[in-house]
C-alpha cells in the first residue's frame, strides 16, 4: 500500500477547536474538515456514512469532559464511539479508524497534527473495505 493516501474526515467542535484560527487557512491545510457546533452533533450514522462513502478514517474533536457547552454532548458522542468501535470490530473493520479526542485547541494548531496522526495509523491498515 505504498501509494495509499488515506482519506480522513475530521469533525471538530467550534467551541473548543480552532475558534481563534483563520478558518479558511485551516481548511486549506485539512481536507474534509467539518467544524460543528458540538461534538455531540456527531451521530453514529454520520461516521458510518463517511466510511461508506470513501473515508478511511474519522476523527472527532470535542471539548474536554465537563466543558461541553451543551451539557454532555461530548460525553454522549464518546459513548457512541465506544459502541461503534465494538460494532466495527464485529464487521472486521479496525476500530482505530475512528478516533475521538476531547481537549482544547483554540488556535487549531493540533488539528492538522491529529489528522496526520490518524492518517498514519490508517495508512498502516490500508483502505477500508466494503461497509
Ligand atoms: Fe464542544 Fe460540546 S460544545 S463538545
Amino acid at each position: 500500500m505504498k501509494n495509499f493516501e488515506p482519506k480522513i474526515v475530521c469533525f471538530s467542535c467550534k467551541f473548543g477547536w480552532g475558534y481563534l484560527a483563520d478558518e479558511a487557512s485551516l481548511s486549506a491545510q485539512i481536507k474534509n474538515w467539518i467544524p460543528i457546533i458540538c461534538s455531540g452533533k456527531v451521530d453514529t450514522k454520520h461516521i458510518v456514512e463517511a466510511l461508506k462513502h470513501g473515508a478511511d478514517g474519522v476523527l472527532i474533536l470535542g471539548c474536554p469532559e465537563g466543558d461541553c457547552h451543551y451539557q454532555d454532548g461530548n460525553f454522549e458522542t464518546k459513548k457512541r464511539v465506544q459502541l461503534l468501535h465494538k460494532m466495527l470490530a464485529s464487521y472486521g473493520i479496525e476500530p482505530e479508524r475512528v478516533r475521538m479526542e476531547l481537549s482544547l485547541d483554540p488556535e487549531g494548531k493540533r488539528i492538522p497534527e491529529l489528522v496526520k496522526s490518524i492518517s498514519e495509523t490508517v495508512r498502516g491498515l490500508g483502505p477500508v473495505g466494503q461497509i
